[in-house]
């Protein structure tokens, strides 16, 4: 019997804090469980709680993360997994070398403006950065490097979940690694 193999890709979502990198990766998630058999999600909240534990929000610590999570994507990726990330990855030095290592990986800029960003406050912690009780929050007190040539670009201030996630599905199909 001739068993055809899954591709693996990381989808690599990027953005500032309530842009919607969680919201769209998990219903990704659950739209791509009915296609593909294979599927592993890293998230920054998650991983920063086991893999990348300790680690702070200095530029050396936020590429120490992004490595870290990067190499794991990798291993997956080239195992046929299809890895969903979603991680603010506000540096684009250290994003491009991910994409480099990895090879198969989508990169999707999940965009909000800043004040919308804000104003949706889902953990209250822009409150707490423009308080001062949270130093070095992206956006507020510490950079954000928005992607210059995005493989998607998805815009939660104009567009539904349902629309972002039919563009990310759209761009998997284009490339062959889903059908
Ligand atoms: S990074 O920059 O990629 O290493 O960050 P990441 O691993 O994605 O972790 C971001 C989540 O950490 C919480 N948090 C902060 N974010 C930004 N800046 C500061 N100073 C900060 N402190 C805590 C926050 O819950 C982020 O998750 P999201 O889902 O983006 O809101
Ligand atoms: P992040 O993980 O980037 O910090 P979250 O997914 O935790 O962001 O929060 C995004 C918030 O924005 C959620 O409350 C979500 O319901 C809301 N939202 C509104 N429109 C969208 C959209 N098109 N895509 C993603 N999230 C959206
Ligand atoms: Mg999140």
């Amino acid at each position: 019997m001739v068993t055809v193999k899954q591709r693996g890709v990381t989808i690599w979502l990027t953005g500032l804090s309530g842009a919607g990198k969680t919201t769209i990766s998990n219903a990704l998630e659950q739209e791509l469980r009915d296609r593909c058999s294979k599927i592993e999600v890293l998230d920054g909240d998650v991983v920063r709680e086991n893999l990348t534990k300790g680690l702070g929000f200095s530029k050396p610590d936020r590429d120490e993360n992004i490595r870290r999570i990067g190499f794991v994507a990798n291993l997956l990726t080239r195992n046929g997994v299809i890895v969903l990330v979603s991680a603010i990855s506000p540096y684009r030095d250290i994003r491009q070398e991910v994409k480099q290592k990895v090879g198969d990986l989508i990169e999707v800029y999940v965009n909000a403006p800043l004040a919308v960003c804000e104003s949706r406050d889902v953990k209250g912690l822009y409150k707490r950065a423009r308080a001062g009780e949270i130093k070095s929050f992206t956006g507020i007190d510490d950079p954000y490097e928005a992607p210059i040539n995005p493989d998607v670009e998805c815009r939660t201030d104009l567009e539904t979940v349902e629309e972002s996630i039919s563009k990310i599905l759209a761009k998997l199909e284009s490339c062959g690694y889903i059908h």
